[in-house]
């Protein structure tokens, strides 16, 4: 999952793509690099490491040019060095080109083109593209590029810019995420409508199996057999603020600080007089609700976490059985649904490759689909018949953090729809939830209170080298959370398990050296885990506890002890999550990681 730019326009070359870069950085950042052409001159610079060293070497020597394309990169094929850095261009230093994706059948074709005489100096999939080119070109880059793209398979976004033809921008989009952004007399071209901002108002998604030429005067847009293909163009939909990280310190931290903002923007965008109101994308009718005889949620990572939360809330207010699947397990295994089974695809970015795929399964299988998505305009948002959008608004932070809180409040009112229509809830206990729901943003807000306690423990516990996190019921998947988030940034191990589980093994990895996170707050499952908390404490582990205010027992139990509000069971993860991700957010600083881009990750896994 790397990030491409391209632009075409007036403005300073060199600082719009590296302002781009920075803007997609969070896709990819083993390697980045920047080509334009000035003067009839194809110039290029590109390096292993971060986008500083790339701004350092550019401000030195700026490059130039009203044209030009750039990359941020997470390895795929070839190791993370100079040579394996994007741009790529030909033997003749004539086409320069930048890829997201992957090229699957790209050894056959560097075996034919070795044959013809070109010469590579590179390990990588993307540096067979701009010689295949090379080898169609005569006069015509567009026609080079879709004689090209027919021989390739895989998935496949490019920008590709030739010294022959300077006035033109090409785009191609073939399974992965590129999007075209409209301002005056200049055409921005993108991994991620993020990288837009401050360029253009107006974007124009483009389709799989679409090219596009852009000069400082039109777009066009045609398919791979080169009909002309006429694609309307959208607002942004944010702000320049949005991709900022304003007065924080990370992304991260900021996007944990606004979960309150998220929910109370949803629950005024979802609730009216006790009513749910979903988008007008939700194109489920009443009487397909009611048909449906059992749902299966697919994700990956925090956003399976949400699935495993979600599932409490459809088979309790729906009595619907719920399973929840990770999405690369479930698109390899040739999974048994019938007609009356319904998909829910849970993703942030709506490119998620496992979660994509096992959706394509579902559809071949002729299942109805549901995705609950944040990017608008997404693969993943485009190919589900039915959406509901998280409204989180752009998570730059690699930790997925408001939009899992944003996903988890989105499966409570899906599950609450359709209790209703299935009867299985009634009118006035949606509206007693809804009313309850009105006071989570207040009560998150006073959660995120304990910022500071959690710096102090996080003090002493960021030598730690592995943690458990334990939690039962729908607190289950709270606990899975924590340790992915605290393992994802901090780089320590942590295993999140369901408590009631830690007697048939697990339990013997507690010692005095190892931390025990236990979620106890006061729901249906409290003694129960009380009793695991108990046993883990018999065994010297170092006890952390999230539970609700005025519980004063487990003051008794527990090294650390935060307090969340106590609100009925089904919200409890919403309160939860937010310690867990400050725990882990003060941690990984503390060991001077790099939360916002943590190492060998990227946000939007698009690659298998
Ligand atoms: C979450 O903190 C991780 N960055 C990762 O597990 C993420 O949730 C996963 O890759 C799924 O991404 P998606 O929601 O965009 O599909």
């Amino acid at each position: 999952m790397c990030g491409i730019v391209g632009y075409i326009g007036e403005k300073d070359i060199d600082n719009v793509i590296l302002v781009g870069l920075e803007r997609l950085e969070y896709r990819g950042y083993d390697s980045c690099g920047i080509a334009t052409i000035k003067n009839g001159d194809l110039k290029l610079k590109k390096a292993a490491g971060r986008l500083q060293k790339l701004k350092q070497s550019v401000t030195n020597s700026p490059l130039g040019g009203g044209i030009g394309i750039g990359h941020t990169r997470w390895a795929t094929h070839g190791k993370v060095c100079d040579e394996n850095a994007h741009p790529f261009s030909d033997c003749t230093n004539t086409i320069a080109l930048v890829h997201n994706g992957i090229v699957e059948n790209y050894r056959e074709v560097k075996e034919e083109l070795n044959k013809a005489g070109h010469k590579f100096i590179s390990d990588t999939d993307t540096e067979v593209v701009v010689h295949l080119i090379e080898s169609y070109y005569k006069d015509n880059l567009i026609k080079a590029v879709l004689k090209a793209v027919s021989k390739l398979r895989g998935s496949y976004s490019l920008a590709i810019i030739s010294k022959k033809e300077p006035e033109k921008l090409i785009g191609v989009k073939m399974g992965s995420p590129l999007v075209i952004g409209i301002g005056r007399k200049e055409y921005i071209l993108a991994s991620d409508t993020l990288a837009l901002v401050g360029i253009a108002k107006q974007v124009v998604p483009l389709q799989d199996k679409e090219v596009c030429v852009l000069t400082k005067e039109q777009m066009e847009i045609f398919d791979f057999d080169h009909h002309e293909v006429n694609r309307p163009s959208q607002p942004i939909g944010f702000r320049a603020k949005a991709v900022s990280k304003g007065r924080y310190r990370h992304f991260m931290r900021k996007e944990i600080f606004e979960q309150p903002k998220v929910i109370s923007h949803n629950i005024v965008k979802r609730v009216r007089n006790s009513h749910i109101v979903l988008d007008p994308d939700f194109r489920f009718y009443p009487e397909d609700l009611v048909r449906f005889n059992k749902i299966l949620i697919q994700a990956c990572g925090t956003s399976y976490h949400a699935g495993l939360i979600g599932r409490y809330y459809l088979e309790k207010f729906c009595r619907i059985p719920t399973t929840v699947e990770i999405a690369s397990e479930l698109r390899t295994r040739d999974f048994i649904i019938d007609e009356e089974t319904l998909m829910v695809a849970i993703s942030q970015s709506g490119e998620t490759a496992d979660t994509l795929a096992a959706l394509r399964e579902a559809k071949l299988k002729d299942m109805k689909t549901i995705s609950i998505v944040n990017v608008k305009r997404s693969s993943i948002d485009r190919e589900s018949d039915s959406i509901l959008y998280i409204n989180a608004g752009p998570e730059i932070g690699v930790a997925s953090t408001k939009a899992y809180t944003a996903q988890i409040f989105t499966l409570l009112i899906l599950a609450l729809h359709i209790g209703h229509y299935r009867q299985t809830i009634s009118e006035p206990e949606t509206a007693k939830i809804l009313k309850e729901a009105k006071k989570i943003p207040a009560l998150m807000t006073k959660t995120l209170n304990l910022d500071h306690h959690l710096k102090a423990a996080a003090k002493k516990l960021s030598l730690v080298r592995n943690f458990i996190f334990l939690g039962r019921g729908i607190n289950y998947p709270s606990a899975l959370e924590g340790a992915l988030k605290l393992k994802e940034i901090s780089y320590i191990h942590a295993t999140g398990y369901p408590a009631g589980e830690m007697k048939h093994g697990p339990i013997s990895l507690i010692t005095e050296d190892v931390p025990v996170v236990c979620i106890a707050v006061k729901d249906s499952v409290y003694d129960k885990m009380m009793s695991n908390i108990a046993e883990a404490k018999a065994r010297k582990g170092k006890i952390v506890v999230f539970g609700t205010e005025g519980d004063k027992s487990l003051k008794d139990l527990a090294e650390e002890v935060f307090y969340v509000p106590d609100v009925p069971e089904y919200f409890t993860p919403l309160l939860v999550a937010l310690p867990l991700q400050l725990l882990a957010y003060h941690i990984a600083v503390m060991r001077g990681c790099d939360v916002d881009k943590p190492r060998n990750l990227a946000k939007s896994v698009t690659v298998e």
